[in-house]
């Protein structure tokens, strides 16, 4: 045992005594004390000791003379230990020595490399430390935790086998030792938690400084692969400084010339960044920069460059458009945003350590929780400023129209509507924050499901796929009924693989029941996953036996009760719901379409993606044939490849939506996410898709920002075209709202405003309408078109005399249906000519409207005949 020791005098013989009072063998056990100078005159207390003759320990004391240092001394204590597993703990009794036997078994029968005292962990408690002290610890434990798994790494009692001190490094120092040795076994090791409890010193005083605290942070970068020092922060900031001044100058002297915010902002930043890296890379992280200009480090610093920029779009805007805050005050938060994503970029990515890199595997996780953190934080920053699409618009609709069901959708996506603009209010962000969240939930059970298929850096690279690949990352952000579906497959998988594989586990056909309920409610294709549950049951003999049992019972019906709105609103309605999405699936003819469901998978799943989940459901090539190994791969098969079976069939004989096969990859992914890690596999295709992962990546959370910055602040030269007719809702209805005016003003009677197609025009209309001053909005089922819900809200217009505004994205939408019919000018009285308005922002086109104007409705068709 290696007791480090700075004025602990009292503590000496307490400790001493109760170490005797284990009888531990003498001739196999020897107390170490090594002192750092302590001038209370604890080395002769140690002395005291060790000359007894009759002591039941074998002390011995080493006093160092060097520079005091915890790490150093355990250190030095360790190399003079004889035996073969070293125990290290405080002198101030604050961890329990009746513990030790405990905490040495593991080690010394071998079935572990090293055992933790662990506060954190079930049967563990902190006694007597103060609020902040326990928060700072667990804030402590928490920064280490994603590096090396352990609850309480910063615990000041463990046990381990004594080569293992050899490998910690050489510039170690400070009070986390543990955390050098758990990082130099670069995750191989075997370690185990015991439980203790930590009682806070009653004699002495701590010897925990701000300093220790502030290398400890240090220590924790440099560990994760980051180039940190008080240097190179400084410097950086030092540099940074003088870009921001530079940044905000020109950009101030661009907006006051009227480049606008997009502009302005992009001219800027690149002037500081250029100014920025040449002196970074010659002074900040000069010590990691050899030569001159190196061209691959150039690029990796321009990529972090871009990213930077394309969030700092979204920061402005936020603060622009959507608070208010003033251009000249609101670059300053945003050129700080910036600053982070540079800093952390550079420390990590650009300029990384080259002395001892972490593992491939700690590599792997720090760039996931970069990764990742960006996105969401992408998304977040976004959320509230990116207009709805129509789609989005339209479920606004049914919030306000609130009921136990609808027509084309079941009723989760209009309750998290309602839900999220009841607290955020009517507009983007309160629309959107349920998909936001959605999207986290998805996270957490993506991770814990590969957590329990294969083990945490799987579990961290899957969460990192759903968040960059494209069906993880529009489903989360665009607030549809594919976000909460995401979520409840997530969660049903979740709960399947703990009731079927794991299957002792009951609880969890409660969270099932919930789960498959709230997924139904959401969307009816959520029901695939009890057909693949049933295959799975049938093929597995050992999850068959719950077929005898009462739980998956109870777990359905449940399910069907969460769902039972849906059928109280079907049964009202005449099945109408059921019906449509029934012949919605299977009923458009019997046209091939094979190869659009494959075209989808691409785009949900990139090339990239698209080749791992190929991969990961053929065979393994290692056969790894335990038990759980095979039904492992028959769970992850029959999740993903009933409900793509489905989607094939359907395939044959009608157009698949694009979006059908998101979440069916849910399942698939801890399997790709396993196979990233996989470097032993040398087949070519599994070598050429690691090397593609990284660009993918890349390329995806470019296109993203990229595209938000674009659809919100533009991007200079590059207008707006094709897909715009769908978009710039609020532009289009304000010029909507000015015809209405002019049109009332004129005929002094209110107009009837009608979206001529589907739902997109009327829904979308409707949210970007003024609060105020509402319009009159229907939908084209007055022309006796089908218009989805608006059936139902307005199912017969009566005949008026009232000014009627025909709007349409396209100009044949308000003189024709589909089929080319005119249903709509012998309805109308005086119909006018289609007009066109160009809908301009700050003198740039956007998209174009059309629209007719007529001085009456004589009643729908139906009501004439
Ligand atoms: N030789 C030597 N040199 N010993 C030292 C030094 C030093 O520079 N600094 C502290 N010690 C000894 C103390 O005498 C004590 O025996 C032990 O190391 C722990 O020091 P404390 O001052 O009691 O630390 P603490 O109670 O604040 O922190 C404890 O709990 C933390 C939990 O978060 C320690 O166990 C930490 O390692 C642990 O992280
Ligand atoms: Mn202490």
């Amino acid at each position: 045992m290696v007791v480090p020791t700075l004025n602990e005098a009292d503590n000496i013989d307490p400790l001493l005594t109760r170490l005797s009072a284990l009888d531990l063998p003498v001739s196999s056990f020897e107390v170490i004390f090594v002192d750092d100078g302590s001038s209370d005159g604890t080395p002769d207390r140690v002395r005291a000791w060790e000359k007894r003759v009759d002591a039941p320990l074998h002390v011995r004391l080493l006093e160092r003379r060097e520079k005091p240092d915890l790490t150093r001394s355990i250190l030095a204590g360790v190399a003079l230990a004889r035996g073969d597993v070293i125990v290290v703990m405080d002198a101030d009794l604050s961890h329990p020595p009746e513990r030790l036997p405990a905490l040495i078994a593991p080690v010394v029968n071998g079935s572990h490399d090293v055992a933790v005292g662990s506060r954190y962990v079930p049967g563990g408690s902190t006694v007597g430390w103060p609020l902040h002290r326990q928060w700072l610890s667990r804030l402590g434990g928490w920064l280490a935790r994603p590096l090396c798994d352990v609850y309480d790494a910063t615990s000041g009692f463990f046990a381990f086998r004594r080569e293992l001190a050899a490998a910690v490094a050489e510039r170690a120092r400070g009070y986390k030792i543990l955390l050098e040795l758990l990082m130099a076994g670069q995750g191989k090791l075997r370690v185990i938690e015991v439980p203790i409890c930590f009682h806070d010193r009653t004699r002495g005083t701590s010897k925990l400084s701000f300093l220790h605290q502030w290398t400890y942070l240090q220590r924790l970068m440099t560990l994760a692969g980051g180039t940190v020092s008080v240097g190179t922060a400084s410097r950086f900031a030092a540099v940074g400084l003088f870009g921001v001044v530079v940044d905000a100058l020109l950009f101030q002297w661009l907006m006051s010339s009227g480049a606008g915010l997009a502009m302005a902002h992009i001219m800027s930043f690149f002037a500081a960044a250029a100014l920025n890296y040449s002196l970074n890379s010659k002074w900040s992280f000069r010590r990691h920069h050899e030569g001159y200009l190196r061209w691959d480090q150039f690029g990796r610093f321009l990529t972090v460059g871009v990213f930077a920029l394309l969030m700092r779009g979204g920061v402005l805007a936020l603060l622009v458009y959507g608070w208010h805050v003033p251009s000249f005050l609101a670059i300053f938060p945003a050129i700080a945003a910036t600053a982070a994503i540079n800093y952390f970029g550079s420390a990590f990515y650009v300029f990384p350590v080259r002395l001892n890199p972490p593992s491939l595997d700690v590599r792997w996780r720090v760039a996931s929780f970069g990764i990742v953190l960006f996105a969401v934080l992408l998304r977040l920053v976004y959320l509230g400023v990116a207009q709805l699409i129509p789609d989005e618009a339209y479920y606004w609709n049914y919030a306000q129209h609130m009921d136990l069901s609808f027509f084309d959708h079941p009723p989760m996506v209009a309750w998290l509507i309602w839900l999220g603009t009841s607290i955020f209010g009517d507009n983007e962000f309160g629309v959107r924050i349920g998909a936001f969240v959605c999207g986290l939930v998805t996270m957490g059970y993506t991770y814990a499901l590969t957590r329990n298929l294969y083990d945490k850096s799987t579990g961290i690279r899957a969460v990192l796929l759903l968040a960059v690949l494209p069906f993880g990352f529009v489903t989360a952000t665009l607030m549809t009924a594919d976000a909460p579906l995401m979520a409840a497959w997530a969660a049903t998988l979740y709960y399947m693989e703990r009731a079927l594989l794991e299957g002792d586990s009951r609880s969890a056909w409660l969270g099932m029941g919930i789960a498959f309920g709230l997924g139904l409610l959401s969307k009816y294709t959520l029901g695939l996953l009890g057909l693949a549950a049933l295959l799975f049951v049938i093929l597995d003999p050992i999850a068959r036996r719950w077929l005898q049992r009462p739980h998956p019972y109870l777990a359905a019906v449940l399910a069907l009760l969460l769902f039972s709105p849906v059928i109280i609103w079907n049964i009202q309605h005449d099945w109408a719901s059921i019906l449509f999405q029934s012949e919605r699936a299977t009923g458009i003819g019997n046209k091939f379409s094979l190869q659009w469901l494959f075209l989808h998978m691409l785009l949900v799943l990139t090339p990239a993606g698209l080749m791992a989940a190929a991969l990961a459901l053929l065979p393994e090539r290692d056969h790894d044939s335990s038990q759980f190994a095979n039904r492992r791969r028959l769970f992850v098969r029959v999740f993903t490849g009933v409900p793509l079976a489905v989607f094939f069939g359907l395939s044959l004989f009608g157009a698949p939506k694009f979006h059908w096969t998101g979440p069916v990859w849910l399942a698939l992914l801890p399997t790709m996410a396993w196979m990233m890690g996989q470097t032993s596999d040398m087949r070519s295709i599994a070598i050429r898709l690691r090397a593609a992962w990284k660009p993918t990546i890349a390329v995806c959370l470019f296109f993203y920002a990229f595209a938000m910055h674009y659809v919100v602040l533009g991007i200079p030269g590059i207008p707006y075209a094709g897909f715009t007719e769908h978009y710039f809702w609020r532009e289009a209805t304000h010029e909507v709202e000015q015809i209405a005016a002019k049109v009332q003003h004129e005929t002094g009677q209110k107009p009837i405003v009608v979206g001529m197609s589907k739902w997109s025009v009327a829904g979308a209309l409707s949210f970007y309408n003024d609060k105020e001053q509402p319009m009159d909005i229907r939908s084209r089922n007055m022309f006796s078109q089908n218009a989805a819900m608006y059936n139902f809200w307005y199912p017969a217009e009566p005949p008026t005399s009232r000014p009627i505004i025909l709007v349409g994205m396209r100009p044949w939408q308000i003189e024709r249906d589909i089929e080319g019919n005119d249903n709509i000018t012998p309805v109308l009285i005086q119909p006018g000519a289609v007009q066109e308005v160009a809908i301009e922002r700050d003198g740039k086109p956007l998209r174009r409207v059309y629209y007719r104007v007529a001085q009456g409705y004589l009643g729908s068709r139906a009501q004439q005949n």
